[in-house]
Protein backbone atom coordinates (compact mmCIF):
# COMPACT_ATOMS: atom_id res chain seq x y z
CA UNK A 1 0.00 0.00 0.00
CA UNK A 2 1.67 3.49 -0.82
CA UNK A 3 1.46 5.77 1.97
CA UNK A 4 -1.03 7.81 0.37
CA UNK A 5 -3.45 4.86 0.88
CA UNK A 6 -3.99 4.58 -2.87
CA UNK A 7 -3.40 1.08 -3.82
CA UNK A 8 -6.00 0.03 -0.51
CA UNK A 9 -8.61 -1.61 -2.08
CA UNK A 10 -11.60 -0.03 -4.64
CA UNK A 11 -13.41 2.84 -3.65
CA UNK A 12 -16.12 2.08 -1.62
CA UNK A 13 -15.95 -1.53 -1.30
CA UNK A 14 -12.23 -1.48 0.60
CA UNK A 15 -12.57 -3.22 3.99
CA UNK A 16 -12.17 -1.31 6.98
CA UNK A 17 -8.99 -1.57 8.36
CA UNK A 18 -8.90 -3.80 11.56
CA UNK A 19 -6.71 -1.27 13.01
CA UNK A 20 -5.43 2.49 12.08
CA UNK A 21 -1.82 2.01 12.25
CA UNK A 22 -0.69 4.33 9.72
CA UNK A 23 -2.52 7.64 8.34
CA UNK A 24 -2.58 5.97 4.65
CA UNK A 25 -5.25 3.30 7.18
CA UNK A 26 -6.41 6.49 9.05
CA UNK A 27 -7.08 8.07 4.78
CA UNK A 28 -8.97 5.08 3.89
CA UNK A 29 -10.84 4.64 6.54
CA UNK A 30 -11.92 8.75 6.35
CA UNK A 31 -13.04 7.67 2.57
CA UNK A 32 -15.09 4.95 3.71
CA UNK A 33 -16.89 7.08 6.01
CA UNK A 34 -16.90 10.69 4.07
CA UNK A 35 -19.48 11.34 1.21
CA UNK A 36 -17.73 11.53 -1.82
CA UNK A 37 -17.91 15.29 -2.81
CA UNK A 38 -16.52 16.38 0.53
CA UNK A 39 -14.16 13.38 0.57
CA UNK A 40 -12.61 14.68 -2.83
CA UNK A 41 -12.80 18.59 -1.59
CA UNK A 42 -10.34 17.59 1.17
CA UNK A 43 -8.13 15.15 -0.46
CA UNK A 44 -7.83 17.18 -3.77
CA UNK A 45 -4.86 19.13 -5.60
CA UNK A 46 -4.99 21.68 -8.19
CA UNK A 47 -5.43 20.59 -11.81
CA UNK A 48 -3.28 17.57 -12.45
CA UNK A 49 -2.13 17.02 -8.92
CA UNK A 50 1.95 16.84 -9.34
CA UNK A 51 2.90 19.25 -6.60
CA UNK A 52 -0.21 17.61 -4.57
CA UNK A 53 2.08 13.79 -5.30
CA UNK A 54 5.13 15.46 -5.49
CA UNK A 55 5.07 16.76 -1.81
CA UNK A 56 5.12 13.46 -0.27
CA UNK A 57 7.21 11.34 -2.66
CA UNK A 58 10.00 14.12 -2.30
CA UNK A 59 10.36 12.63 1.33
CA UNK A 60 11.46 9.96 -0.06
CA UNK A 61 14.53 11.29 -2.08
CA UNK A 62 15.66 12.07 1.50
CA UNK A 63 17.87 9.62 3.78
CA UNK A 64 18.43 9.49 7.06
CA UNK A 65 22.12 8.86 8.30
CA UNK A 66 21.54 8.04 11.44
CA UNK A 67 23.87 8.36 14.73
CA UNK A 68 24.45 4.90 17.24
CA UNK A 69 25.63 4.61 20.43
CA UNK A 70 23.96 7.37 21.90
CA UNK A 71 21.46 7.99 25.18
CA UNK A 72 18.39 7.67 23.06
CA UNK A 73 16.29 6.63 26.13
CA UNK A 74 14.03 9.07 26.66
CA UNK A 75 13.61 11.33 23.40
CA UNK A 76 11.79 14.34 23.65
CA UNK A 77 9.49 16.45 21.45
CA UNK A 78 8.94 19.69 23.62
CA UNK A 79 10.14 22.39 21.45
CA UNK A 80 9.42 26.26 21.35
CA UNK A 81 7.68 27.96 18.50
CA UNK A 82 7.44 31.92 18.10
CA UNK A 83 8.86 31.64 21.91
CA UNK A 84 5.92 29.42 22.55
CA UNK A 85 6.20 25.38 24.59
CA UNK A 86 4.90 22.98 22.97
CA UNK A 87 4.69 19.27 23.63
CA UNK A 88 5.28 18.19 19.63
CA UNK A 89 6.48 20.08 17.08
CA UNK A 90 3.86 18.75 15.19
CA UNK A 91 1.05 21.76 14.58
CA UNK A 92 -2.09 21.75 13.11
CA UNK A 93 -2.36 22.94 9.24
CA UNK A 94 -5.47 25.72 8.82
CA UNK A 95 -8.04 23.98 6.61
CA UNK A 96 -11.66 24.60 6.34
CA UNK A 97 -14.86 22.90 7.16
CA UNK A 98 -14.02 20.96 9.89
CA UNK A 99 -17.90 20.17 10.76
CA UNK A 100 -17.86 18.61 7.37
CA UNK A 101 -15.33 16.12 8.39
CA UNK A 102 -17.41 15.27 11.65
CA UNK A 103 -20.00 16.85 14.02
CA UNK A 104 -16.79 18.06 16.48
CA UNK A 105 -15.66 20.20 14.00
CA UNK A 106 -13.13 22.76 14.70
CA UNK A 107 -14.22 22.93 18.35
CA UNK A 108 -12.94 19.08 18.11
CA UNK A 109 -9.67 19.84 16.58
CA UNK A 110 -9.03 22.61 19.09
CA UNK A 111 -9.54 20.77 21.89
CA UNK A 112 -7.02 17.63 20.74
CA UNK A 113 -4.59 19.82 19.76
CA UNK A 114 -5.04 21.09 23.52
CA UNK A 115 -4.64 17.22 24.44
CA UNK A 116 -1.72 17.14 22.72
CA UNK A 117 -0.17 20.22 23.56
CA UNK A 118 0.40 21.38 19.80
CA UNK A 119 -1.38 24.55 18.69
CA UNK A 120 -4.53 24.66 16.13
CA UNK A 121 -4.44 26.75 13.17
CA UNK A 122 -7.84 27.86 12.88
CA UNK A 123 -9.05 29.02 9.43
CA UNK A 124 -11.13 31.66 8.25
CA UNK A 125 -13.03 29.12 6.51
CA UNK A 126 -14.08 27.27 9.95
CA UNK A 127 -17.35 26.36 10.41
CA UNK A 128 -17.40 27.26 13.79
CA UNK A 129 -16.83 31.23 14.58
CA UNK A 130 -13.21 31.59 15.88
CA UNK A 131 -14.32 33.14 19.56
CA UNK A 132 -16.04 29.82 19.88
CA UNK A 133 -13.14 28.21 19.11
CA UNK A 134 -11.15 29.94 21.53
CA UNK A 135 -13.67 29.11 24.11
CA UNK A 136 -13.27 25.43 23.36
CA UNK A 137 -9.40 25.87 24.44
CA UNK A 138 -6.75 27.35 26.73
CA UNK A 139 -4.15 26.15 24.56
CA UNK A 140 -1.90 28.02 22.05
CA UNK A 141 -3.71 29.22 18.90
CA UNK A 142 -3.32 30.97 16.06
CA UNK A 143 -5.77 32.76 13.64
CA UNK A 144 -5.33 32.27 9.85
CA UNK A 145 -6.37 35.19 7.72
CA UNK A 146 -7.19 35.83 4.06
CA UNK A 147 -6.71 39.45 3.76
CA UNK A 148 -10.31 40.31 1.89
CA UNK A 149 -10.40 43.26 -0.78
CA UNK A 150 -12.95 44.65 1.73
CA UNK A 151 -10.02 45.83 3.96
CA UNK A 152 -12.06 46.77 6.63
CA UNK A 153 -13.87 43.47 7.36
CA UNK A 154 -9.87 42.13 7.24
CA UNK A 155 -9.43 44.25 10.21
CA UNK A 156 -11.91 43.25 11.92
CA UNK A 157 -11.41 39.74 11.44
CA UNK A 158 -7.71 40.17 12.97
CA UNK A 159 -9.34 42.49 15.77
CA UNK A 160 -11.78 39.73 16.53
CA UNK A 161 -8.85 37.38 17.16
CA UNK A 162 -7.07 39.27 19.07
CA UNK A 163 -10.08 39.98 21.94
CA UNK A 164 -10.62 36.26 21.50
CA UNK A 165 -7.33 35.02 22.55
CA UNK A 166 -5.39 34.20 19.46
CA UNK A 167 -1.21 34.21 19.78
CA UNK A 168 -0.49 34.93 15.98
CA UNK A 169 -2.18 35.91 13.00
CA UNK A 170 -0.86 33.45 10.10
CA UNK A 171 -1.47 35.43 6.69
CA UNK A 172 -1.63 32.72 3.74
CA UNK A 173 -0.39 34.66 0.66
CA UNK A 174 -0.09 31.68 -1.98
CA UNK A 175 -4.03 32.10 -3.10
CA UNK A 176 -4.60 35.59 -4.57
CA UNK A 177 -6.79 33.43 -6.70
CA UNK A 178 -7.89 29.89 -6.61
CA UNK A 179 -6.47 26.98 -7.47
CA UNK A 180 -8.04 24.42 -9.87
CA UNK A 181 -9.56 22.19 -8.31
CA UNK A 182 -11.11 19.59 -11.02
CA UNK A 183 -12.84 17.36 -8.60
CA UNK A 184 -14.93 19.98 -7.04
CA UNK A 185 -16.09 21.28 -10.16
CA UNK A 186 -16.96 18.14 -11.62
CA UNK A 187 -18.75 17.35 -8.72
CA UNK A 188 -20.09 20.95 -7.84
CA UNK A 189 -19.13 20.94 -4.74
CA UNK A 190 -20.71 23.06 -2.46
CA UNK A 191 -21.05 23.31 1.81
CA UNK A 192 -23.48 20.62 3.49
CA UNK A 193 -26.66 21.96 4.61
CA UNK A 194 -26.93 23.71 8.07
CA UNK A 195 -22.78 24.51 7.45
CA UNK A 196 -21.58 27.98 7.12
CA UNK A 197 -18.75 29.66 7.10
CA UNK A 198 -19.37 31.19 10.53
CA UNK A 199 -16.48 34.01 10.04
CA UNK A 200 -17.46 35.45 6.77
CA UNK A 201 -21.49 35.53 8.07
CA UNK A 202 -21.82 39.40 7.55
CA UNK A 203 -19.26 39.54 4.50
CA UNK A 204 -21.01 36.39 2.64
CA UNK A 205 -24.78 37.68 3.08
CA UNK A 206 -25.70 37.34 -0.41
CA UNK A 207 -24.30 33.64 -1.12
CA UNK A 208 -22.87 32.46 -4.64
CA UNK A 209 -24.46 33.49 -7.87
CA UNK A 210 -25.70 30.73 -10.35
CA UNK A 211 -22.42 29.41 -12.05
CA UNK A 212 -19.60 30.28 -9.25
CA UNK A 213 -18.73 27.53 -7.36
CA UNK A 214 -18.30 27.89 -3.31
CA UNK A 215 -14.91 27.97 -3.34
CA UNK A 216 -14.64 30.54 -6.13
CA UNK A 217 -17.68 32.84 -4.82
CA UNK A 218 -15.11 33.12 -1.59
CA UNK A 219 -11.29 33.39 -2.94
CA UNK A 220 -12.99 36.04 -5.81
CA UNK A 221 -13.14 38.02 -2.27
CA UNK A 222 -9.07 37.37 -1.43
CA UNK A 223 -7.07 40.81 -2.27
CA UNK A 224 -4.92 40.12 -5.44
CA UNK A 225 -3.28 43.21 -4.99
CA UNK A 226 -1.53 42.01 -1.88
CA UNK A 227 2.19 43.03 -1.36
CA UNK A 228 4.96 42.90 1.02
CA UNK A 229 4.28 46.57 1.69
CA UNK A 230 0.98 45.13 2.89
CA UNK A 231 2.91 43.08 5.67
CA UNK A 232 3.05 46.58 7.32
CA UNK A 233 -0.14 47.29 7.47
CA UNK A 234 -1.25 43.89 8.82
CA UNK A 235 1.55 44.14 11.45
CA UNK A 236 0.10 47.65 12.99
CA UNK A 237 -3.22 45.78 13.22
CA UNK A 238 -2.81 44.31 16.61
CA UNK A 239 0.13 42.84 19.21
CA UNK A 240 -0.13 39.39 17.57
CA UNK A 241 3.30 38.50 15.81
CA UNK A 242 2.51 37.65 12.04
CA UNK A 243 3.69 34.62 10.52
CA UNK A 244 3.17 34.10 6.49
CA UNK A 245 2.10 31.17 4.84
CA UNK A 246 3.07 29.68 1.53
CA UNK A 247 5.91 30.49 1.03
CA UNK A 248 8.32 28.72 -1.00
CA UNK A 249 11.51 30.89 -2.43
CA UNK A 250 14.25 32.00 -0.24
CA UNK A 251 14.12 35.73 -1.88
CA UNK A 252 10.61 35.81 -0.81
CA UNK A 253 11.40 34.68 2.54
CA UNK A 254 13.97 37.18 3.26
CA UNK A 255 11.87 40.04 2.07
CA UNK A 256 8.98 38.92 4.44
CA UNK A 257 11.48 38.81 7.07
CA UNK A 258 12.66 42.45 6.04
CA UNK A 259 9.06 43.17 6.74
CA UNK A 260 9.37 42.17 10.02
CA UNK A 261 7.12 38.88 10.58
CA UNK A 262 7.82 37.13 12.84
CA UNK A 263 7.45 33.30 10.91
CA UNK A 264 7.78 31.77 7.56
CA UNK A 265 5.16 28.53 6.76
CA UNK A 266 7.25 26.59 3.68
CA UNK A 267 3.76 25.79 1.98
CA UNK A 268 2.34 25.33 -1.45
CA UNK A 269 -1.09 24.72 0.33
CA UNK A 270 -0.66 21.02 0.05
CA UNK A 271 -0.88 21.33 -3.80
CA UNK A 272 -3.97 22.68 -4.18
CA UNK A 273 -2.53 26.40 -6.20
CA UNK A 274 0.01 26.16 -8.31
CA UNK A 275 0.23 23.00 -10.01
CA UNK A 276 3.79 22.40 -10.69
CA UNK A 277 5.26 24.54 -7.59
CA UNK A 278 8.32 22.16 -6.00
CA UNK A 279 7.88 19.84 -2.60
CA UNK A 280 7.91 21.74 0.17
CA UNK A 281 10.25 19.69 1.79
CA UNK A 282 13.20 21.03 -1.15
CA UNK A 283 11.92 24.84 -0.42
CA UNK A 284 12.98 23.90 3.43
CA UNK A 285 17.16 24.78 3.00
CA UNK A 286 16.90 27.62 0.91
CA UNK A 287 14.53 29.49 3.35
CA UNK A 288 16.12 28.67 6.98
CA UNK A 289 19.57 29.83 5.15
CA UNK A 290 18.06 33.02 3.65
CA UNK A 291 15.83 33.64 7.01
CA UNK A 292 19.40 33.43 8.96
CA UNK A 293 17.67 32.59 12.38
CA UNK A 294 15.64 36.43 12.18
CA UNK A 295 12.35 34.28 11.96
CA UNK A 296 11.25 30.34 13.07
CA UNK A 297 10.76 28.67 9.64
CA UNK A 298 7.93 26.15 9.53
CA UNK A 299 6.83 24.02 7.00
CA UNK A 300 3.42 21.47 5.48
CA UNK A 301 2.47 19.63 2.70
CA UNK A 302 2.96 15.77 2.54
CA UNK A 303 3.95 15.12 6.00
CA UNK A 304 2.53 11.51 6.59
CA UNK A 305 5.27 9.40 8.50
CA UNK A 306 7.44 10.06 12.03
CA UNK A 307 10.34 10.01 9.48
CA UNK A 308 9.23 12.82 7.40
CA UNK A 309 8.99 15.27 10.56
CA UNK A 310 12.62 14.30 11.41
CA UNK A 311 13.85 15.03 7.61
CA UNK A 312 12.00 18.75 8.18
CA UNK A 313 13.36 19.14 11.23
CA UNK A 314 16.85 18.32 10.25
CA UNK A 315 17.07 20.44 7.59
CA UNK A 316 16.33 23.12 9.91
CA UNK A 317 12.17 23.90 10.13
CA UNK A 318 11.49 24.93 13.56
CA UNK A 319 8.04 22.60 13.52
CA UNK A 320 6.09 20.69 10.96
CA UNK A 321 1.89 21.22 10.47
CA UNK A 322 -0.19 18.52 9.18
CA UNK A 323 -3.00 18.92 6.73
CA UNK A 324 -5.21 15.91 5.46
CA UNK A 325 -3.93 13.57 8.31
CA UNK A 326 -5.95 15.86 10.56
CA UNK A 327 -9.38 15.84 8.89
CA UNK A 328 -9.16 12.01 8.08
CA UNK A 329 -8.73 11.43 11.67
CA UNK A 330 -11.18 14.04 12.49
CA UNK A 331 -13.59 12.17 10.01
CA UNK A 332 -13.14 8.93 11.28
CA UNK A 333 -13.04 9.53 15.28
CA UNK A 334 -13.96 12.97 16.21
CA UNK A 335 -11.87 14.65 18.26
CA UNK A 336 -10.57 11.48 19.60
CA UNK A 337 -9.53 10.52 16.17
CA UNK A 338 -7.83 13.85 15.60
CA UNK A 339 -5.74 12.58 18.89
CA UNK A 340 -5.07 9.63 17.84
CA UNK A 341 -3.77 11.00 14.26
CA UNK A 342 -1.28 13.63 16.35
CA UNK A 343 -0.40 10.55 18.99
CA UNK A 344 0.58 8.32 15.79
CA UNK A 345 3.00 11.04 14.29
CA UNK A 346 4.50 11.79 17.69
CA UNK A 347 5.28 8.32 18.29
CA UNK A 348 6.74 7.24 14.81
CA UNK A 349 8.61 10.69 15.44
CA UNK A 350 9.75 9.21 18.94
CA UNK A 351 10.85 6.13 17.20
CA UNK A 352 12.58 7.68 14.02
CA UNK A 353 14.43 9.97 16.66
CA UNK A 354 15.76 7.69 18.87
CA UNK A 355 16.43 4.98 15.75
CA UNK A 356 18.31 7.87 14.54
CA UNK A 357 20.22 8.71 17.69
CA UNK A 358 18.95 11.52 18.81
CA UNK A 359 17.51 12.18 22.40
CA UNK A 360 16.04 15.80 21.19
CA UNK A 361 14.34 17.97 18.46
CA UNK A 362 17.37 20.07 18.99
CA UNK A 363 19.86 17.35 17.98
CA UNK A 364 18.27 17.16 14.69
CA UNK A 365 20.95 18.61 12.24
CA UNK A 366 21.60 18.63 8.66
CA UNK A 367 24.39 16.14 9.07
CA UNK A 368 21.59 13.52 9.59
CA UNK A 369 19.77 13.75 5.82
CA UNK A 370 20.79 13.99 2.65
CA UNK A 371 19.56 13.19 -0.73
CA UNK A 372 19.67 9.63 -1.63
CA UNK A 373 21.00 9.97 -4.91
CA UNK A 374 24.24 12.46 -4.32
CA UNK A 375 25.23 9.12 -2.19
C1 LIG B 1 -9.18 20.56 2.61
C2 LIG B 1 -8.14 21.62 2.79
C3 LIG B 1 -8.53 22.91 3.14
C4 LIG B 1 -7.56 23.89 3.34
N1 LIG B 1 -7.96 25.14 3.75
C5 LIG B 1 -7.01 26.08 4.00
C6 LIG B 1 -7.39 27.35 4.51
O1 LIG B 1 -8.56 27.63 4.75
N2 LIG B 1 -6.41 28.25 4.73
C7 LIG B 1 -5.08 27.98 4.50
O2 LIG B 1 -4.22 28.83 4.70
N3 LIG B 1 -4.71 26.77 4.04
C8 LIG B 1 -5.63 25.82 3.79
N4 LIG B 1 -5.24 24.59 3.36
C9 LIG B 1 -3.80 24.27 3.24
C10 LIG B 1 -3.25 23.70 4.55
O3 LIG B 1 -3.14 24.71 5.52
C11 LIG B 1 -1.86 23.08 4.37
O4 LIG B 1 -1.00 24.01 3.73
C12 LIG B 1 -1.86 21.77 3.61
O5 LIG B 1 -3.02 21.02 3.88
C13 LIG B 1 -0.64 20.96 4.00
O6 LIG B 1 -0.56 19.81 3.25
P1 LIG B 1 -1.04 18.35 3.76
O7 LIG B 1 -2.53 18.35 3.67
O8 LIG B 1 -0.41 17.47 2.76
O9 LIG B 1 -0.54 18.14 5.17
C14 LIG B 1 -6.19 23.59 3.15
C15 LIG B 1 -5.81 22.30 2.80
C16 LIG B 1 -6.76 21.31 2.63
C17 LIG B 1 -6.32 19.91 2.28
Amino acid sequence: VGKDGKNGGREGKAKRPRKLLTIADWQRAARQRLPRPAYDYFRSGADDELTLERNERAYDDWVIWYRVLRDVSAPRLATTVLGQEIQSPILIAPTAYHRMAHPDGELGTARAAAARGTILVASTLATTSLEEIAEATRAPKWFQLYVHKDRGFTKSLVERAEAAGYDAIVVTVDTPVLGRRLRDERGGFGLPEGLRMENLVAALAEGPPDGSTLSHYVADRHDASLTFADLAWLRELSHMPVVVKGVVRADDAAACVSAGVAGIIVSNHGGRQLDGAPATIDAVSGVVDAVGGRADVLVDGGIRRGTDVLKALALGARAVLVGRPVLWGLAVGGEAGVVAVLELLDKELARAMALAGCASVAELDRGLVARSRAR
